[in-house]
């Protein structure tokens, strides 16, 4: 029984352009309208983030806007760098926080994530904590250390009030963008033991609240499988997230779980 309302993100990452992205929205309200019950939201670049954010008023759509990375200080001499209240101004509810890609493209660790995703939250801004493993880490045993291990640096001096607006994304490193999926009950260990770990930090009420989504290689043909999954909550999307109707159908399975 899946208490917990799905959340389905579309992580754009670098790609679209700002005509492009446009449409993009435009299909994802349309898609999405169908499906109230399920929270979806879309991340695309900086640049596009008021343009898309307009398409998606236009639409009266109840799709939400995300940035995919957000600095920690409130303003002032960080040149490349975005502030949380910025990205509230340009019309963001959430922002993503230690992608695997600015863990190891970009090289962030787990105190700079903290750090970001605690001032996210004090600004307003629902956050993502994307956790997971390596491979390497998967074949020696070490994935539920390693989930663990981002998941209470991610969250520490996080508040219990706090935890409203924040998910999960469960995104085995080796999964992402490679076309190799978790299993549905890979996940669901991986899953549970996160949320074994929010119960520890949080407690039992906040840790049966927390959503936890899976994310890596989600399409439409496997999300219905994982997002069946007790403590699968929904998916976090790249790719299938550029095509309106792959998105569409993953969203329709978050609809549609028992
Ligand atoms: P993918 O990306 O769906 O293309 O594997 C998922 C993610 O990085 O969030």
């Amino acid at each position: 029984m899946h208490a917990r309302t799905p959340i389905i993100g579309g992580n754009w990452k670098m790609n679209t352009t700002r005509a492009a992205g446009v449409e993009l929205a435009k299909a994802v309200a349309a898609k999405a309208a169908a499906h109230p019950r399920v929270q979806t939201v879309v991340f695309p670049p900086f640049p596009y983030l008021i343009p898309v954010g307009e398409a998606l008023r236009a639409a009266s759509s109840a799709v939400g806007l995300g940035a995919q990375d957000v600095y920690h200080a409130d303003k002032g001499a960080f040149t490349g760098e975005v502030a949380p209240a910025m990205l509230s101004d340009c019309g963001c509810t959430w922002v993503l926080a230690g992608h695997s890609e600015r863990r190891h493209v970009i090289g962030e660790g787990d105190d700079n994530i903290n750090l970001k995703l605690r001032s996210a939250l004090h600004a307003g801004l629902g956050v993502v904590l994307c956790v997971g493993e390596s491979l390497h880490q998967r074949e020696v045993g070490e994935t539920n250390h390693v989930n663990e291990k981002q998941t209470r640096l991610g969250l520490r001096e996080v508040t219990p009030a706090e935890m409203d607006r924040l998910v999960i994304a469960y995104e085995p490193i080796w999964a992402i963008g490679t076309g190799k999926t978790a299993t549905p009950d890979d996940a669901q260990d991986a899953h549970r033991h996160i949320r074994a770990v929010v119960k520890d930090i949080f407690g039992t009420e906040i840790a049966s609240k927390v959503r936890i989504q899976y994310g890596g290689s989600v399409n439409a043909a496997n999300a219905q499988a994982l997002m069946s999954m007790p403590d699968v909550d929904g998916a976090l999307v790249g790719g299938a997230s550029l095509k309106p109707d792959d998105f569409g159908a993953i969203i329709a399975a978050a609809a549609a779980r028992a």
